[in-house]
This record gives C-alpha cells, sequence and structure tokens, in this order.
C-alpha cells in the first residue's frame, strides 16, 4: 500500500487549517471521501440526474444501469450468492430497524446482544420488547471486553427460545472484533439466525457473508470511503423473501388495488421510494477504491499505527485504555478514559488536540451510553484510523496528547 500515493485522493488531505494539515482520526465515525467518489456522483448529478426504477427514457435507464453495477459491486465485495441479497439503506442503523421491524418475531422470542452494543442494535430490540413481546438478553464481556463465549453458549443452552443473535462484529467502542465464525456455528446449532453490525468490521478486514454463513450483515457506506447517508443489508435471500416489508410505497409493488398491494420480492420490496442513486452510484465507487487496495492491507496497517499510539500512550498518567490492551485485538480503534488531579474530561483533550494541533478525535460515549452507564463512566476519548493515516500522524498524536494531558497533570 502506498499511503502517500492515496493520499492524494483524498482533497480535504491538502488543505491546510489554521496553517496546519489535518490528522484525521474520527474514521469510525465518518471516513474522507476520494476524488473517485466525488467524481462519480459528479457524473450523476452532471449527465444524468434524473429517477431510476420506472421512467424509459435513456437517462432513466442509465441510472438503472449504474445502480444494477453497484449492487453487483457489493455482491461481489460481501461474497454474497445474489446481488438480489444487497438491500441499499441510509446506514447500519436502519439495516438494523428493518431486520428488527420485518423478521416475524413471536411473543418470548428472544434477542441475544453484547453489553456493547450501538444503540442501533439496543434500541430496536427495546421497542420490540414493548411492541411485540421479545425479550432482549445480554451476552456480559470479559474483564478485558473480549468475548465470553462460554457465557454466550451457556445463555444459548438454557435460554430455549433464541431467535436471533444481533451482535457488534468490531466495537465502536473499543475495536475488538468478536470470534463470529465461532458464534454464528454456535447460534446456528441452537436454532438461533445471527445478524451481525459490521459498521466497523466491513470497511477494515476481508468479509465473506457466504463462508460466515451469517444470516444478515448491515454496515454503513460512509464508514468506507462512500457517500453520506448510505448503508447496506445483506440478507439470506430466502429470510428477505418470507420478510415483511419495512418502509413501503413507491417501487415496493407490482400492483395495487384500494383494497390490497402485491409487493415485489427482494431487494424492491425493501427499497421504497426515490433512491439516493447519486448516493448508490458512489458507494459503487467507494467499493472499486477498496478493491484495489485490498481489505488485508488495510487491516495491517491500521494495526502498526494502533500499535504506535498504544506503546506511545500506555504509559501517559490519567489514561486508561478501553478493551483488551493488546492492539492486534482493536484493530483501528484507540479509545481510552481520562481521570487527572487538576480536573479536565474527555470533551477538553479532544477540543484542545483540534484546537492545537488540527487533530480531529471524537470523545463522547459514541452511542454505547448503556455500556458507561453501567460503569457508571461518562466519557472517552477515541482516536480511529483508516488507510490514510501515517506513522508520522500517529506519533504527532501521541506528542499532542501527552502536552494536552500535561495541561492537567501537576
Ligand atoms: N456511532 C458512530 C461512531 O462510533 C457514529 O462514531
Amino acid at each position: 500500500m502506498d499511503i502517500q500515493k492515496t493520499r492524494l485522493d483524498f482533497p480535504v488531505l491538502k488543505k491546510k487549517w489554521n496553517g496546519k494539515h489535518l490528522v484525521y482520526l474520527d474514521n469510525a465515525c465518518m471516513t474522507l471521501k476520494p476524488v473517485q467518489v466525488i467524481e462519480a456522483m459528479d457524473e450523476y448529478y452532471n449527465e444524468y440526474p434524473v429517477c431510476g426504477g420506472r421512467s424509459l427514457h435513456r437517462m432513466s435507464r442509465r441510472v438503472d444501469e449504474k445502480v444494477t453495477e453497484a449492487r453487483e459491486k457489493f455482491k461481489n465485495f460481501l461474497g454474497a450468492e445474489r446481488a438480489e441479497e444487497i438491500i441499499f439503506t441510509r446506514n447500519s442503523t436502519e439495516g438494523l430497524n428493518l431486520v428488527a421491524s420485518s423478521l416475524d418475531f413471536k411473543k418470548g422470542d428472544i434477542v441475544l446482544t453484547t453489553d456493547k452494543e450501538h444503540n442501533s442494535n439496543l434500541i430496536p430490540w427495546q421497542v420490540q420488547a414493548h411492541k411485540r413481546g421479545i425479550k432482549h438478553m445480554i451476552v456480559y464481556s470479559n474483564p478485558d471486553n473480549t468475548f465470553n463465549l462460554e457465557a454466550f453458549e451457556d445463555t444459548l443452552d438454557r435460554a430455549k427460545n433464541v431467535r436471533l443473535v444481533s451482535m457488534v462484529h468490531t466495537a465502536n467502542l473499543d475495536g475488538y472484533t468478536i470470534p463470529a465464525r465461532e458464534i454464528i456455528k454456535t447460534a446456528h446449532d441452537h436454532g438461533a439466525l445471527v445478524m451481525l453490525d459490521g459498521a466497523q468490521s466491513a470497511p477494515h478486514k476481508p468479509i465473506n457473508v457466504n463462508s460466515l454463513d451469517v444470516d444478515f450483515f448491515v454496515f454503513s457506506v460512509h464508514k468506507m470511503l462512500g457517500p453520506t447517508g448510505m448503508g447496506v443489508l445483506y440478507g439470506k435471500y430466502r429470510l428477505l423473501e418470507e420478510m415483511a416489508p419495512f418502509i413501503v410505497g413507491g417501487d415496493t409493488v407490482s400492483d395495487t388495488t384500494y383494497e390490497a398491494a402485491r409487493f415485489l420480492p427482494p431487494p424492491e420490496k425493501f427499497e421504497a421510494g426515490l433512491q439516493n442513486y447519486a448516493g448508490i452510484i458512489g458507494s459503487g465507487a467507494a467499493v472499486d477504491y477498496l478493491s484495489g487496495v485490498a481489505l488485508s492491507n488495510i487491516e495491517k496497517h491500521e494495526e502498526r499505527l494502533n500499535r504506535i499510539i498504544t506503546d506511545g500512550i500506555k504509559d501517559i498518567q490519567g489514561l486508561k485504555i478501553i478493551g483488551p490492551q493488546d492492539p492486534a485485538l482493536r484493530s483501528g480503534i484507540i479509545s481510552f478514559t481520562v481521570e487527572f488531579p487538576k480536573g479536565g474530561d474527555a470533551h477538553d483533550i479532544a477540543i484542545i488536540l483540534d484546537e492545537t494541533e488540527n487533530i480531529a478525535v471524537r470523545s463522547g460515549a459514541f452511542c454505547v451510553h448503556s455500556w458507561f452507564n453501567y460503569r457508571k463512566c461518562e466519557a472517552a476519548v477515541r482516536a480511529s484510523l483508516y488507510l490514510y493515516n501515517t506513522e508520522e500522524e500517529a506519533r504527532k498524536f501521541v506528542d499532542a496528547l501527552e502536552k494536552a494531558v500535561g495541561l492537567f497533570n501537576p
């Protein structure tokens, strides 16, 4: 991977703010966009900015071709069997909500999650508990935040009616990746379906839904160089076929009467109304870009940088890294809580890094409030890496953090 060459593709990295280049370490939230993605969307807006799926004029047919191409790219990217298994959504959140609403849960069905789910893989189950009487159960992690396989197997053995295991594949909290293969095999042996929230895994490591045998897999394309507000839900075709529609309306049906509607098969059944065509086309360009780099290279690169940062900050007074201490188990994420004798919190550190050195990180609860509340802890700082970050940036972050922390330590 030629990082310096890669960086040239990202217009924002060429700009200076207050005379300094940006060090962008908020990739778990949203990644930057390469010129190839921007140009693919510009082409749509400049050359065929019209609807797809309906009209028969040539511009509209061009949109259909580009959407079909993009769907095919995601099918190949994920190793899915059929392009019809790819549903375009706005984000991972929408994919998770779609499955929560459309799967035929019955009263008493159990949905099993980890204890560090994003709100998007927590609230839908709380809502379904109210609406349909499902039960949400949690597998608590080991003390170092790694997955407790024994507790998982034990829960499946004891709770007889687990319908769905819905878990974060790589956690946005600490970057830890659960042993998905074992989890899926065990869940299937117990008759449960499995959905993985791949928001932090799909952009960073090779995924093959077919060899994983996962039933549903969701992710956000804006976390993998793509346009904002774009996501994908993968589902096994026979499951998608049986599921109820989610948002209903234009282009989800082949016919309606005043009394009833005849729904189209997936994916149309789940893609109601005019779509984000520019977003879908730009998403296809993001997949092309990542395929050119190879996900396994990205994974190795992030681990290397994570090690530089972890080694640099692990002994700084007042910082505590969340999750396993070995950076090899935390992909491209380094989250830490702060506690200083002279006051100052996670948000202070984030603002100081931004305003003094132009280093963008995230502070807060990262939409995993439940995990923080359970530990009576309010917030953390998170640096999250991607393919364009450099070793020099990793060292710059360590130096800047040391200086920021120095303001609050005696
Ligand atoms: N939940 C996303 C994050 O971790 C937005 O930043």
